[in-house]
């Protein structure tokens, strides 16, 4: 039985206040560097209560390798930045808190995206490609009168679209995703939300069969093997189950009716 003041974890147990000792198994490799070789470097350091894996890693940074490669930006879940397989699951290392894990930690960088080095990849390039092959915007006629009113939308609606506006682009269901591993040019469930988003919006003068030009083949909605992956690891908890179900009846009807 666990007695009062003791935390379980997998691998040992520490008393609260006492810090267990942390050994981060880390990825190192600087592609821009010929003579760097790909390997893992293992660092040690005490754990603090609350501290998460970006605490840890700007530790790390700050008190043992200044060279050590990772990114961030908001700490809080908001900017999408610090995603990273942690112990082989795709994750935010701003809201993983060590104490969730064992006290042996294997922090990898995100497969599919670009490596910049160490733990840091290129999602934003990964994102822009994805969002112009897709066009995730609302277009905007030629002829548009810039002094009109803004049209009111219901708030149902409102609620709706920003449920799925609220990806942050992390890109952690993209490195999830057995379907982006086998096609590069996989959109992922990042960018079948999109999609999914711009539907509902009533400003997007889309149709389907607009929409099944964009997605309608084996990179958009048909390459998903609805195996689910991506909703596993989304650290928003996006209902993409829901949406990928859905728009794939869509773009099915839409393919039949063209
Ligand atoms: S459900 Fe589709 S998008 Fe999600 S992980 Fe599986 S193949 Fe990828
Ligand atoms: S859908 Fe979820 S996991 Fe994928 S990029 Fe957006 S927030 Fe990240
Ligand atoms: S630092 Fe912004 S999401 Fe983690």
């Amino acid at each position: 039985m666990t007695q009062a003041g003791t935390i379980a974890s997998d691998h040992n147990q520490v008393t609260a206040g006492q810090g267990r000792m942390l050994q981060l198994e880390i990825f190192r490799f600087n592609p821009a560097d010929p003579n760097s070789q790909p390997h893992m470097q293992v660092f040690e350091l005490e754990e603090t209560p609350g501290m998460t894996l970006f605490i840890a890693l700007s530790l790390i940074r700050e008190e043992q390798d200044p060279s050590l490669q990772f990114d961030f930006v908001c700490r809080a879940g908001i900017c999408g930045s610090c995603g990273m397989l942690i112990d082989g699951r795709p994750a935010l290392a701003c809201r993983t808190l060590t104490q969730s894990l064992g006290s042996c930690v294997r922090l990898a960088p995100l497969p599919i995206f670009e490596l910049i080095g160490d733990l840091s990849v290129n999602t934003g390039k990964w994102m822009r490609g994805m969002s112009e092959r897709l066009q995730t915007w609302v277009p905007i006629p030629a002829d548009v009168d810039l002094d009109s009113l803004e049209q009111p939308m219901e708030p149902q609606l409102a609620e709706q679209i920003y449920e799925l506006e609220r990806c942050i682009e992390c890109g952690c269901c993209v490195s999830g995703c057995g379907t982006a591993i086998m096609h590069e040019q996989f959109v992922g469930a990042v960018g079948l939300n999109k999609i999914a988003r711009f539907r509902l919006d009533p400003r997007d003068g889309r149709s389907d069969a607009d929409y099944f030009e964009l997605i309608g083949t084996d990179e958009g909605i048909f390459g998903c093997m609805s195996l689910m992956g991506c909703q596993d690891v989304c650290p928003k908890n996006l209902p993409l189950q829901t949406q990928l179900a859905f728009l794939r009846r869509k773009m099915l009807i839409a393919g039949v009716t063209d």
